[in-house]
């Protein structure tokens, strides 16, 4: 891969799921991702997809009496048209029943079968139909899966095996020696830890009486592939692996997002399975968190009973993606309320961004006749214009390296702070009362500047909002407003004074929340407006510090079992420790270790800030907080009153 080219990858969706919150996130993630590198100018590549083979389409397309081609042919439009909808500019979309990837999948498995890397063996052991996995004795939890807790069948036949034992040393040097392979560093961990096991080799065959529906072994039409074997060549089959060697070149190796739950599959088989074909490694593979919407989160007081997909076609597609990027701090779990999304609507979208278009669209009519004023000579190099166009250009800065670091949410948060600062900036111009002096060049100065802070603010969000924020250039007299040019980013009075700057309408017009029905309890969101007006007792008069419910809404507490505790090198206040919260491990570096020893620690169930973006301390990643109390020299952790599993929400 050239050093600025770029290949973005999804996982292949399974053809006959319906598109779902989890789908469209990686979709659009990556979506923005390739956006965002190609605004910065790199060649880019981002492919999606479909898995078709395996167990679940022969057994639903049995169900409806139809061919499983044709039963995925049918399915796959459903991902094919949610993506059009969702405004993804994917380069290729790969099916796993195409020829250009059943060719390859073969090719590859003769040669490992060649040169011995694949072996025939009598297997003897457990099999999920589900989740079509081999299991050990030991791997079963109370005697089912441990992955869906389903049973399973015991199974004895002759099968084809993959050599993966053999490189377990070398992948786990691998690993350690490459810290940006997995990320975020947790997920590395989570990895590392499987690894401490004696990895099996991996059974790549299904006979075919039990399973028809996949690419036949070449070596023996008794059998198929594997599903995931199978799915994973996706990333080379679609750009030319064996087949055109300058464009495999050009682009592998990629970056893959996936989602947590497959992230063995991710980094243990597929790096073996690249080892055993002599390719490199991927650059990275970003496993990021869930969407949650379990049912305890959703209430129909609350008005988040919502089908996300519902929520694009009601709000819009742009401030859709928008919501999706700006709220899930990349690699932890976020929560998916209608409420959450409204609130960061009117929030980001409408009272800053939207807002800020209007009032320089408006003041721009009302003193200089509807047509973007010149600023004052040396504007840009000192004075207010230029602090601002300052924090803007360090925006566009912080966004890039966002991008690269798997950072996106703040990113985002830095430029919306840019616009913010915007409309601080009106604010402390003032320039209605500058319209007042007889020399018009303050004033046009302050209108220009901010018209040239929005158009670098909607070119950094155009990834995400690609309709919406050309239509917000073009309101400021842009031609080809759709395309960003990377250099007009950091770049100031790229706008043409005396174009004319006009707004359609209100670009992002203000979400009333839903109004309870009637016998309902209010929304919190209308109970922190009630409050709001009569503070506290005790705060009479001195509303200062008080937050609302919307602003407490937005910390999310759950319990976190710990697991391990050690002392920082260096670090005497310092602890670092290893909990469980729910099934997501974190490392979380705690402020304790003058009140608690390590080992007095574990076991304990604590409550965990767990939406806190990761920070390092003394050089050693965080990700969350415990809460305690303290008062003089004494401190405690808060713990949970009685038995609790890990992962409860605190509310
Ligand atoms: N077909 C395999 C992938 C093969 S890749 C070589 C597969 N498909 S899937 O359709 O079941 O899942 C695709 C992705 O959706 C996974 O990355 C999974 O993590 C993600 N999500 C499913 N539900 C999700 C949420 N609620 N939230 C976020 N993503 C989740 O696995």
């Amino acid at each position: 891969m050239k050093p600025d080219s770029y290949y973005i990858t999804t996982p292949i969706y399974y053809v006959n799921d319906r598109p779902h919150i989890g789908h469209a996130y990686t979709t659009v993630l990556a979506d923005v991702l390739a956006r965002c590198q190609r605004l910065f100018g790199h060649d880019t590549w981002f492919l999606t997809g479909t898995d078709e083979h395996g167990q679940k389409v022969q057994e639903a397309a049995a169900k409806l009496g139809i061919d499983p081609q044709l039963h995925a042919d049918n399915t796959v439009v459903r991902f094919q048209e949610a993506w059009k909808r969702l405004g993804i500019r994917n380069d290729d979309f790969i099916r796993t029943t195409q020829p250009r990837h059943k060719a390859i999948v073969q090719e590859i498995l003769q040669d490992l079968y060649d040169r011995g890397e694949v072996y025939r063996d009598e297997y003897d052991g457990w099999y999920c139909v589900p989740c079509e996995r081999f299991f050990t004795e030991k791997d079963l939890v109370n005697g089912n899966c441990p992955d869906c807790g389903r049973p399973v069948q015991r199974v004895r036949e002759a099968n084809y095996f993959f050599k993966m034992s053999q490189y377990q040393d070398w992948l786990v040097e691998y690993i350690q020696s490459h810290p940006g392979f997995i990320q975020p560093d947790f997920r590395r961990n989570e990895t590392l830890g499987f690894l401490r096991k004696p990895l099996q080799d991996l059974c790549i065959s299904r006979p075919k009486s039990r399973l028809s529906w996949g690419i036949e072994l070449p070596f023996d039409k008794d059998y198929v592939t594997y599903v995931w074997f199978d799915a994973l060549v996706n990333y080379i089959s679609a750009i030319g692996y064996r087949r055109d060697d300058a464009a495999f070149a050009r682009w592998w190796p990629a970056i893959h997002l996936i989602g947590k739950d497959i992230l063995t599959t991710h980094t243990v088989y597929w790096p073996c399975m690249l080892k055993a074909m002599g390719l490199p490694m991927p650059r990275t593979v970003f496993a990021h968190g869930w969407w949650m919407m379990g049912s305890a989160k959703m209430s129909k007081s609350l008005g988040n009973v919502v089908n996300p997909m519902d929520l694009m076609e009601r709000y819009g597609v742009d401030p859709f993606r928008y919501f999706l990027m700006a709220e899930m701090v990349l690699g932890q779990d976020a929560s998916f309320t209608e409420e959450a999304f409204i609130r960061r609507y009117n929030a980001d979208l409408a009272n800053d961004l939207g807002n800020l278009l209007n009032r320089v669209v408006s003041m721009v009519g009302k003193y200089c006749g509807g047509r973007l004023p010149a600023p004052q000579a040396g504007a840009f190099v000192a004075g207010p214009a230029a602090e601002l166009f300052k924090q803007v250009a360090e925006a566009a800065a912080g966004l890039k390296a966002s991008v690269e670091h798997f950072t996106l949410s703040a990113g985002i948060a830095q430029v919306i702070e840019a616009v913010r600062a915007t409309n601080r900036f009106l604010e402390t111009q003032q320039p209605w009362t500058q319209a007042r002096a007889a020399d018009p060049g303050p004033l046009h100065t302050t209108l220009y500047a901010a018209a040239e802070s929005l158009r670098v603010c909607a070119g950094l969000l155009m990834p995400l909002m690609p309709g919406k924020m050309a239509e917000l250039r073009a309101a400021l007299g842009m031609e080809n407003a759709m395309t960003v040019n990377p250099e007009e980013l950091t770049k100031s009075e790229v706008l043409n004074p005396g174009v004319p700057v006009a707004a359609p309408g209100a670009l992002f017009p203000r979400i009333e929340a839903p109004v309870p029905e009637a016998g309902e309890k209010p929304a919190p969101a209308a109970e922190a407006k009630a409050e709001k007006k009569a503070p506290p007792p005790g705060t009479i008069g001195n509303p200062e510090g008080i937050i609302t419910y919307d602003d407490f809404a937005k910390v999310q507490l759950r319990t976190a079992k710990i697991m391990s505790a050690e002392a920082i090198e260096g670090a005497v206040k310092l602890l670092k420790l290893s909990v469980l919260m729910g099934e997501e491990r974190r490392q979380i570096v705690a402020g304790i270790a003058l009140y608690y020893k390590p080992e007095e620690l574990i076991g304990k169930t604590v409550v965990v800030v767990s939406n806190l973006a990761p920070i390092k301390l003394r050089g050693v990643e965080s990700q969350g907080m415990l809460l305690a109390a303290s008062k003089g020299e004494r401190l405690r952790l808060v713990t949970v009153d009685g038995d609790l599993s890990s992962g409860a929400v605190v509310k």
